[in-house]
């Protein structure tokens, strides 16, 4: 509602500031803005620490004509660093720094990176060479100094599982076949379904997995883009663990939209399934209300992707992952918020372009 003197604006709570190369920054970490400022600006930004409008501003830097706080409160609305009140920025602001509140500075990585570019594949090896550092880090580390103990050189034993384990690498070429409802089946359950439940008596019921998971509570969920799979319609679906069966969120999944997944890979359009992993966050956070806890959350979703490339290989698919991806707009077809469960990885599927069924 405007009053006199303007807008109630507050402080967004989703900022850092820091200096960087000599200049302070000030980074809304909701909006993934940043602009930079001088130490007046963060006075200004402490006084707006609850509603307050800019008149009220003026008569409080008194020192400074109203015409330039006016200027400046203006400045710091445009860049999202002061919000409206009723806005939905502000309405979002207030529910990160709720959820997020026993996670945050250290979960500000986790909005700031959001949506961030891709690198680009297109560059040419001449474009690449004048972009990177001249010296490379070593491949391998060595301890020079240390005593050395000589391994055996073992040859691998002759196994199903050995054989998936050297089998495993990133695909970036399908076959245009489809993939059976039986194959996408077997992938969700051995990679997401319950195996089983632990009890705790302070934690109660736990689940087990086939991959590992903080304190078993398990904040990955798994949603399927289906683009030619035999006898399921194109789209969208949750993954439900315990009943082991999908929940239909749309229909009409596409290649194009494969593609904008995997923030603009062209080689994620000829995939048979993508498989778009995100996090509950709040399970974690409930035993775990440290920052840390949020890199527990990032170590789970690799143990569950790399558990996906092995038994997709197992299956004699051609599996990838991606950590490139476009966050928001896979947000907004899911139908998740970004704050409570929001997207972190994604890994996909199509059927080898020669065959190369291990079973
Ligand atoms: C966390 C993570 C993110 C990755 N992101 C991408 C990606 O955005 N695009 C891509 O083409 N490959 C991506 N990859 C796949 C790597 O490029 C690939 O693993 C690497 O080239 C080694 O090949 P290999 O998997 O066959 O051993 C990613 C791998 C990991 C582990």
């Amino acid at each position: 509602m405007a009053r006199r003197g303007g807008y109630q604006l507050r402080r967004a709570r989703s900022m850092l500031v820091y200096w960087h190369d000599g200049a302070l920054r000030f980074c809304n970490f909701a909006s993934g803005r940043t602009v930079t400022g001088r130490p007046i600006t963060c006075e200004l930004l402490d006084f707006f620490d609850d509603w307050k409008t800019s008149e009220q501003a003026a008569a409080q830097f008194s020192s400074y004509t109203r015409q330039s706080v006016e200027t400046t409160v203006r400045q710091l609305v445009k860049h999202g660093l002061l919000l409206r009140k009723n806005s939905p920025d502000a309405n979002f602001d207030e529910k990160l720094a709720r959820q997020w509140s026993s996670w945050l500075p250290e979960g500000s990585f986790h909005f700031i990176t959001k949506d961030a570019r891709y690198v680009k594949r297109t560059r040419s090896v001449a474009e690449w060479k004048a972009l990177l550092p001249k010296k490379r880090p070593e491949l391998f580390k060595s301890l020079p100094k240390a005593k050395k103990v000589s391994l055996l050189k073992l040859k691998p034993p002759e196994s199903e599982f050995i054989e998936v384990l050297l089998k495993r690498k990133t695909h970036r070429k399908f076959s245009p076949g489809k993939l059976s409802l039986e194959t996408v089946s077997q992938l969700l359950s051995l990679v997401w379904g319950v195996r089983g439940y632990l009890h705790s008596p302070v934690f109660g019921r736990l689940i087990h997995k086939t991959s590992p998971s903080g304190g078993a509570l398990h904040p990955g969920e798994v949603y399927l883009m289906a683009l030619r799979v035999k006898g399921l319609r194109c789209g969208l679906y949750h993954y439900h663990p315990q009943h082991h069966e999908l929940e239909m969120i749309s229909a009409g999944a596409t290649a194009e939209k494969a593609k904008l997944y995997c923030a603009h890979q062209s080689y994620a359009r000829s995939a048979a399934a993508l498989f778009l992993m995100t996090a509950v966050f709040a399970r974690t956070m409930w035993k775990y209300p440290n920052g840390r806890a949020y890199r527990v959350v990032l170590l789970e979703t690799g143990h569950l992707c790399q558990t996906f490339c092995l038994v997709a290989t197992w299956l004699g698919l051609a599996p990838f992952c991606t950590a490139a991806l476009s966050d928001k707009a896979i947000e907004k077809d899911l139908k998740i918020d970004g704050v409570t469960e929001s997207i972190l990885y994604a890994a996909g599927v199509g059927l080898p372009r020669s065959a190369s069924r291990i079973r």
